[in-house]
């Protein structure tokens, strides 16, 4: 987790970094702080809380010095304190660090380093690591860059790194090992970030440093190397979205915006990959492995949180299409229990950001057995991206809002595509039916556009429950994916306690929580559960439930019965789970701005998960 920016060059380094840093925000908002050199000395400024708060305490201040380094933390080792925020400078003052990730024998580096008479100020892996470069540069006499590899060579654990050594002022070190860390190539220049968005207005080039590598930027130039000090050639990969693409846009948020952009994520999901005319779908990512997709056993799809219910969603997509047994999992459960898998198994890897941490490391173990891994990531370049044997992008554009909205979506639509793509190779769907799902697809943009203007009644319907405090979601069939995932999003910006389940579920146990003050939304579109879906909100309403119903357009049935519907536009029943969780998105969004919740930052989370 947490964001690093960095900058050498010749323009002031401070506001670059600050802007970088608001960028980087959605990767947690714990504490924030930025070290520069200025004029041969290092000015540190730090404190708990936002970006906001670092610049009101340097406010009426000058910060020049053009070269520096910024973080935005999301703590996993001590609270989120003025002490414990990053940067870290080392005893003796010698050698400061920002970091993402985290240390995991720093308690041993930490007693090592106290017997020989270090003493910390806070409680971080991060300031034992800054100590531990700072005590091989001091006592073995070799340079920066040798301290920082002697010294990353002994770590255990996550790390990139931005890093400054006071006697070597001309010189900003980055590192990597697990989390992200990319450096923007300019003229005379050099910005480094844990993902790109900070690097896009002032550079389109990109280098992403691998695993144990480490880069050493002056304004001359850039030097990268591995930790056993072989030197690695650059490889100039070109940033392919533009900076309007990261700002709100008039928006209020960014989840709102990005609930908005998903006709045109959708569209460029698809885009080039469906001809209408040939009625073919062309997955050139994937194409290379396709025969294993075709003869694969089973498909084991793995991904966390939203990513998950999507991954959900392909299940019934595979099984239904390419009639392949599909299995799905959590990322964390699945890597720690030594699960079966052959060589003859395919693992789908399913992330937004590409770069979290069980996700990577789920991949990591399916490809150590053998299986061919493949990945759905939307951020081009990210971890997961690379390390996969072939893939798709789903080319939604950068999220920034931390509950994940196009992301899902784009996520399901590829899902889609491939479920198409192999259910045909390998003969299992009509053409007839293939090419309605096609034709529907491309539909998709229009239908979703159609539920966005309906936003109004949506946010009406959202003024009603905006003081709940528990809620419930059903769905059946392609939908109980989608009543999980607007679940989870009400619990993660509105702090209301929600449970998504499958809607016949509920007369198992659930039930028994229904009372009046319980809103109940369930999707009961016109599809092949429907009359069932009918019968268990007659269930809720027998108990004076709240019933909010997404219901196909028309529908006059559930209208009598529900306290409240929408109305989606009839589309295919494979097809539903990309609109229906927009209505679903746009009620949790209302209700957490109701209630005043922190929409794009929710409390305790962060955008990418990039520790255990
Ligand atoms: C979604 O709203 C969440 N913030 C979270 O569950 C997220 O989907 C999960 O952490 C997985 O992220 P990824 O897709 O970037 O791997
Ligand atoms: N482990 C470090 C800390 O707790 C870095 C966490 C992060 O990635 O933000 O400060």
């Amino acid at each position: 987790m947490c964001g690093i920016v960095g900058y050498i060059g010749d323009r002031t380094a401070w506001p670059i970094i600050i802007k970088g840093l608001q960028r980087l925000e959605y990767r947690g908002y714990d504490s924030a702080g930025i070290a520069v050199i200025d004029e041969g000395k290092l000015r540190l400024n730090k404190c708990r809380g936002r970006v906001s708060d670092l610049q009101n305490q340097v406010k009426g201040q000058s910060i020049s010095g053009s070269l520096g380094i910024g973080h935005t933390r999301w703590a996993t080792h001590g609270e989120p304190n003025d002490i414990n925020a990053h940067p870290h400078v080392s005893m003796n003052g010698k050698i400061v660090v920002v970091h993402n990730g985290i240390i995991e024998n720093y308690r041993t580096i930490r007693k090592s380093l106290q017997d020989a008479g270090y003493t910390f100020k806070g409680e971080t892996d991060t300031e034992v690591l800054a100590d531990f470069i700072e005590y091989i540069y001091m006592t073995q006499h070799v340079s920066a860059e040798q301290a920082i590899k002697v010294a990353l060579n002994k770590v255990i654990g996550a790390y990139g790194l931005g890093i400054i050594c006071t006697d070597e002022p001309d010189k900003l070190f980055g590192a990597r090992k697990g989390s992200p860390l990319a450096v923007g190539v300019g003229q005379g220049e050099y910005f480094m970030a844990s993902d790109a968005t900070p690097i896009v207005e002032y550079t389109d080039k990109l280098v992403y440093l691998e695993d144990e590598q480490v880069v050493v930027l002056t304004r001359q130039g850039m030097e990268i190397s591995d930790l056993k000090d072989v030197h690695v050639d650059p490889v100039i990969t070109k940033i392919e979205f533009s900076a309007d693409s990261i700002d709100k846009g008039g928006y209020e948020h960014f989840m709102l915006k990005e609930i908005h952009e998903q006709p045109n994520s959708l569209a460029d999901t698809m885009r080039g990959r469906i001809v209408e005319q040939t009625q073919s779908i062309n997955l050139g990512g994937i194409s290379e492995v396709m025969p294993k997709l075709v003869s694969a056993n089973r498909i084991i799809i793995v991904a966390c949180g939203t990513s998950y219910h999507a991954g959900l969603v392909g299940e019934y997509l595979f099984e239904q299409f390419a009639r392949i047994n599909v299995e799905v999992e959590y990322a964390s459960e699945f890597r720690y229990r030594d699960p079966i898998i052959s060589e003859e198994d395919v693992v789908l890897v399913i992330s937004q950001s590409g770069e979290t941490a069980d996700t990577l490391a789920a991949l990591r173990m399916a490809k150590e057995k053998g299986a061919t891994v493949i990945g759905i990531c939307n951020v081009v370049g990210s971890s997961i991206a690379r390390e996969t044997h072939a893939g798709i992008y789903t080319h939604a554009g950068p999220e920034i809002g931390v509950a994940s909205t196009k992301a899902f979506t784009s996520q399901v639509v590829a899902l889609t595509m491939m479920a198409l793509a192999i259910g045909r190779k390998r003969g299992k769907i009509e053409d007839a039916r293939y090419s309605e799902l096609i034709s529907g697809l491309l539909q998709l943009p229009e239908l979703v556009e159609r539920v966005l203007k309906g936003d109004e009644h949506i946010k009406e319907v959202s003024r009603a429950y905006q003081l709940a405090q528990n809620a419930i979601y059903l769905g059946r069939g392609y939908l109980f994916p989608v009543a999980l995932e607007g679940a989870l999003k009400l619990k993660e910006i509105s702090y209301i306690h929600a449970e998504g389940y499958p809607a016949a579920e509920m007369k198992h146990g659930p039930i028994a929580l229904i009372d009046n003050c319980m809103p109940v939304f369930v999707l009961a579109t016109r599809d092949k559960y429907y009359d069932k879906v009918v019968n268990n909100i007659q269930e809720v309403k027998a108990r004076k439930g709240q019933v909010v119903a997404i219901v196909t357009e028309g529908d006059t049935e559930i209208a009598r019965l529900a306290d409240y519907v929408i109305e989606i536009p009839e589309c295919d029943e494979a097809l539903l789970p990309m609109l229906a969780v927009v209505p679903l998105q746009l009620i949790s969004y209302h209700i957490a701005v109701m209630r005043r919740c922190d929409v794009d930052q929710p409390r305790n989370l962060a955008k990418s998960v990039t520790v255990e």
